[in-house]
């Protein structure tokens, strides 16, 4: 196979959903398809529930699920599939963010009964600032769930995004009957008793047949066509390319526990989901495509077992053909790298590759070379944008309580924040360390692994911080001064970038206003 059929080949996505949506369940269906497991239940969650926020063995047990199922490749009709994880636990947002640096679509369930979530509408917001192209799976149809009409509107206006149904529930709940296929054109019929099979799908090419109400009955027949005609009235045809350009979202119906709709939904999927695209860097545009190869890390991984502190660094390939045993530039460090064990992730297992193509993610292991964002190219210095730190949402000062392990608290702590556990800043008047973080659950993790991995102790001080702005100007002497003048709000971040502290909305505002030739900044890059 040539390197562009390879690359033509692949479609590298991840599924985002409120937590307790079906994103497990989905993902397991999935992977049957793709014959990458053998049995339900094969796929663990990795959720970590409130109840167990303070029970570490917990967050060590997920951290193992999470590196097994943090990329799952699998091959369905020809297609190289990777399918990215993401943590739903909403503590693990960053997590997420950066996840979904590195793929190219994005499948979103949505519960029925429910509706929009938080949770999806901050992944949403991502998705949309960066125009991944989004398919929507409506599920858990087995329950009485809301109108299907009015979950496409609430997404539309909750989501800021236009849907396109390409299948239609007939029922819901106990009258549950199946869905219509708008893609396909056929009936597929629900039996929940006998956990649907493909060979359940009628096709119809008309919907006005007889065989609609054969099977569903006379007023579902009639429900079902009164419900498509305003679809075809109300939504756009479907344009795929529209789809790709994330203008679009399309719509599918289904039931992730009792294996329905997912293989309509997966069908489409390999038709449509967009194949490897390019991505950007300081300099250029980089196409899959493109001979040289280059990739970037978007998550590291630490080992969970403490006596070994190596790590794996997840890569996504950009362009060029990633070979074993060669030697790669590694762009902030300004050195040459060799890997001979990369690995790629079928499934559950890890196995040695060769050679890896544009959209493929592996693994290589890290001793410590590694923070998230950093660029691997054959000699070009240039670094991936787009992988930027958000302002954190909390914020505490680091107190080590154990004075004869400060080289280990230090070191734990740099490298817990390498792999994106929590941002690091360090005051600039008095170097007091803060850590910044999206949610609580973090500080626990943290401490438990700075003791059980460094043997270091620390306590955490809250801070009354609001935001964390990264600030730059055109002006470095403005800069300079305003720094100097707020020396009690300044940090520096772990790439000595200077960052402005603000105790609240209004001294944030203040601030800006006061100083209209400094730029505040949300995000690390700008
Ligand atoms: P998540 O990863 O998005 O957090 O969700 P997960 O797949 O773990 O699903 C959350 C719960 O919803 C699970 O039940 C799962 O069985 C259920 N579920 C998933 N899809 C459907 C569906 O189509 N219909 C119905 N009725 N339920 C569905 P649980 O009780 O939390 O766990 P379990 O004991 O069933 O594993």
């Amino acid at each position: 196979m040539t390197v562009e059929q390879e690359i033509n080949r692949r479609k590298t996505f991840g599924i985002i959903s409120h937590p307790d949506a079906g994103k497990t369940t989905l993902t397991e269906k999935l992977l049957l398809f793709g014959g990458a497991i053998q049995s339900a239940g094969a796929v663990k969650s990795n959720k970590i529930k409130k109840h167990a926020t303070s029970d570490f063995m917990e967050i060590e047990r997920q951290r193992g699920i999470s590196v097994a199922t943090s990329v799952m490749g699998f091959e369905y009709k020809g297609i190289k599939i990777n399918l990215l994880d993401t943590p739903g636990h909403e503590d693990f947002a960053e997590d997420t963010y950066r996840t979904l640096t590195a793929v190219d679509s994005v499948i979103m369930v949505i519960d029925c009964v429910k509706g929009v979530e938080p949770q999806t509408r901050k992944l949403l917001e991502v998705c949309r600032m960066r125009k991944t192209p989004v398919i929507v799976f409506i599920n858990k149809l087995d329950r009485e769930g809301r109108d299907p009409f009015e979950l496409l509107d609430e997404i539309e206006k909750e989501l800021k995004i236009k849907v396109r149904p390409l299948s239609w529930p007939i029922g819901m709940g106990k009258q549950f009957k199946g869905v219509y296929s708008l893609f396909e054109k056929n009936l597929i019929l629900f039996d929940a008793g006998n956990k649907l099979k493909a060979e359940n799908a009628i096709y119809i090419n008309d919907i006005n047949s007889a065989e609609i109400e054969r099977n569903v009955g006379e007023r579902f027949a009639q429900i079902l066509r009164d419900e498509t005609e305003i679809i075809e009235t109300v939504y756009p045809v479907f344009e795929p390319e529209e789809y790709l350009k994330g203008n679009i979202s399309p719509v599918f119906f289904g039931s992730a526990v009792n294996n329905f709709g997912v293989r309509e939904l997966l069908d489409c999927f390999v038709q449509i989901a967009p194949t490897p695209q390019p991505r950007y860097t300081d300099l250029k545009e980089v196409k899959p495509a493109d001979k040289q190869f280059s990739g970037f890390v978007f998550k590291i991984h630490a080992n969970i077992d403490p006596k070994h502190r190596d790590r794996i660094a997840f890569l996504r390939v950009c362009s060029g053909v990633f070979e074993r045993n060669k030697n790669y530039y590694h762009v902030r460090e300004n050195r040459q790298l060799k890997f001979n064990n990369p690995t790629a992730f079928m499934a559950a297992e890890k196995s040695i590759i060769d050679n890896a193509y544009p959209g493929d993610i592996i693994g290589l292991y890290d001793t410590g070379v590694f923070k998230i964002g950093d660029t691997l190219t054959e000699g070009a210095k240039e670094s991936f944008k787009g992988i930027p730190s958000f302002s954190p949402e909390i914020f505490r000062y680091v107190n080590n309580t154990d004075p004869m392990k400060t080289k280990q608290l230090n070191k734990g702590l740099e490298q817990l924040t390498d792999e994106g556990v929590a941002q690091l800043f360090t005051k600039t008047l008095n170097n007091r360390k803060i850590l910044g973080t999206v949610g609580v659950l973090q500080f626990e993790v943290i401490q438990h692994r700075l003791k059980s991995e460094y043997g270091a102790s620390c306590t955490f001080e809250p801070i009354n911080l609001h935001k964390a702005c990264w600030i730059s100007s055109k002006d470095k002497k403005k800069l300079d001064s305003f720094i100097l003048e707020k020396s009690h709000h300044i940090a520096i971040d772990k790439d000595s970038k200077p960052v402005f502290l603000a105790e609240s909305a209004w001294t944030l505002q203040m601030a800006q206003e006061k100083n209209p030739d400094i730029e505040f900044h949300n995000k690390s890059e700008f």
